[in-house]
């Protein structure tokens, strides 16, 4: 029987960089993954081949062409006649994840980790490991590393099929769909909402709660809200969807708003109301593996399940649904393994939303450092007054700063704008080496960029700001 100190189930963004990891670190690695696109083995999980990185390629592809359509004239460009050709556009999405789920492949070969496909199952404890069925193969492991990953959660209402899609299905349509309905105004709501509404689809959103990116800071929420409902994306909040019918050719879905029952009729139906764990075909009732409430593998602050040596990671184990969060998860439990300090600064996690404007945070809201009960300050700068904005044509938005009143310790940095995903970056390192608004606002910025708005943002924070 094939021997490793270390077997991982699942291969997304959690599994597979924990495999890497564990491989540089002198193990003798194996992951089983039995995510399948197009018939074939597909490294990656969710992350590639569903989720990140085919809904960013599909956000670029349509930006470009809303860019092109509308954005580019005020520059004195005018392009006549834009088309989009939606299969070339959905080839290009899936060329770009062929790349990155072979480039995951290579790595494996790169690290000598063997790769199995299909189902891991947890079969019994053996001396000195467990005896895990790898894809029909039993193997023996030292230490498992559950990253299965999640599933979308579908509304009991509405079972995912034919006009009614989850996210995978949202990056599939063969046309552009003319009235595109949407439940639930989260990330992947208004990420690919806006993909199909840049195309030409109206596209309604319905959200159950009364606000709208809740965990966001309420000004750049707020913000986000009113650039969207500009773009034409309808929303429509506290509603209460009480049937959805698949009649072939359309969706008709039914919801109460402010005590009016309303139909309305769609071509296709985005259902986005959040993920749940999988833990389906791991075997974790057989063996005892312990699930949370909600299904989510327990684990403690080491990545441990209740099971001796098998450790649990990324989506499975709930937390931030992300898969940079999964990523550093890898590399951590992987050192742990390896007796190292493997450890995640869970304060500091980014969110990017990117959508346009791009929303990005990190850290605490203003509102969530006063419900700890710490005295906070602020800083707020507008790309309306950063010079590289306008030179962009792209001025919406701001950066917020928010400090420590006593220490001046950076607690949080909130952003919508123009390409905040990256901006994000630099509050995030700040943050990681506890360092102040004034550090922040005291280092030198090139000029022109857009990075000058979170100096100025800093600087804003001791009331120092100077463009403002
Ligand atoms: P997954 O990526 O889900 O991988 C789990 C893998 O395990 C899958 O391949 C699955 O097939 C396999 N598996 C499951 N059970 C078994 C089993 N028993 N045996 C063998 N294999 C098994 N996050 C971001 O940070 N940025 C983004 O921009 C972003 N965009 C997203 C867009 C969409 C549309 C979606 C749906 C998600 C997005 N996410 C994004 C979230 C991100 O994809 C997840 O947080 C991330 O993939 C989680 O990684 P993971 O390794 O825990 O699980
Ligand atoms: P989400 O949790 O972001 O949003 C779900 C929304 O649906 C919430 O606003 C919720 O109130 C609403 N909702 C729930 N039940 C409802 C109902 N019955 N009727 C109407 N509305 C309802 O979940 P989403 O958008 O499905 O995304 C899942 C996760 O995937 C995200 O939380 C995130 O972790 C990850 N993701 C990350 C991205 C990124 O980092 N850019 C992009 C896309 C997804």
């Amino acid at each position: 029987m094939d021997t490793y100190d270390v077997l991982v189930i699942g291969g997304g963004p959690g599994g597979y960089v924990a495999a890497i990891r564990a491989a540089q670190l002198g193990f003798s690695v194996a992951c089983v993954d039995a995510f399948t696109r197009d018939g074939k083995p597909s490294l990656g999980g969710t992350c590639l081949n569903i989720g990140c990185i085919p809904s960013k390629a599909l956000l670029d592809s349509s930006e470009k062409f809303e860019m092109i359509s509308h954005d580019v004239q005020e520059h004195g460009i005018t392009v006549e006649g834009a088309k989009i050709d939606v299969a070339k556009m959905l080839g290009r999405k899936n060329s770009v994840v062929d790349k990155l789920t072979g480039g995951v492949a290579y790595l494996f070969k790169k690290n000598k980790i063997k790769s199995y496909h299909g189902y891991g199952k947890l079969l019994r404890q053996d001396e000195g490991g467990w005896i895990v069925d790898a894809a029909g193969t039993e193997v023996k492991a030292k230490n498992v590393i559950v990253a299965t990953g999640s599933n979308p959660r579908a509304l009991p209402l509405a079972p995912f099929g034919g006009n009614i899609v989850e996210n995978s299905g949202a990056l599939e349509f063969g046309e552009v769909p003319k009235r595109l309905g949407v439940i639930g105004a989260g990330v992947i709501g208004v990420e690919l909402g806006s993909v199909w509404r840049r195309l030409g689809a109206q596209v309604t959103v319905l959200e159950a709660l009364p606000g709208f990116l809740l965990p966001a800071d309420a000004a750049v929420s707020r913000e986000a809200l009113k650039q969207f409902q500009k773009q034409g994306l309808d929303f429509h909040f506290s509603v209460n969807i009480t049937e959805v019918r698949d009649n072939g050719g359309s969706v008709s879905v039914t919801y109460t708003e402010k005590e009016q029952s309303v139909t309305a009729e769609f071509d296709k139906l985005i259902v986005s109301i959040g993920r749940v764990p999988n833990t389906e075909g791991l075997g974790a009732a057989q063996v005892g593996l312990e699930l949370d409430e909600r299904g989510f593998v327990k684990i403690d602050e080491h990545y441990h399940t209740n099971l001796p040596s098998v450790y649990a990671i990324g989506d499975v184990v709930g937390g931030a649904m992300l898969a940079h969060k999964a990523e550093d998860e890898g590399v951590a439990v992987a050192e742990i393994i390896a007796g190292q300090a493997g450890h995640v600064n869970y304060d500091v996690i980014p969110w990017v939303i990117y959508t346009s404007p791009e929303i990005a945070w990190a850290g605490l809201t203003e509102q969530a450092a006063k419900d700890k009960g710490i005295a906070v300050k602020t800083g707020q700068f507008p790309f309306s007054a950063n010079g590289r904005a306008l030179g962009h044509g792209d001025p919406r938005g701001f950066v917020k700063v928010v400090a420590d009143a006593s220490t001046d310790k950076v607690l949080g940095v909130h952003m919508v704008g123009p390409n905040v995903s990256e901006l994000i970056a630099e509050a995030v390192t700040l943050m990681e080496f506890g360092g102040s608004a004034e550090d922040l606002g005291r280092t030198v910025h090139a000029h022109p960029t857009l990075s000058e708005a979170l100096k100025e943002a800093a600087m804003g924070v001791g009331k120092m700001a100077i463009h403002l």
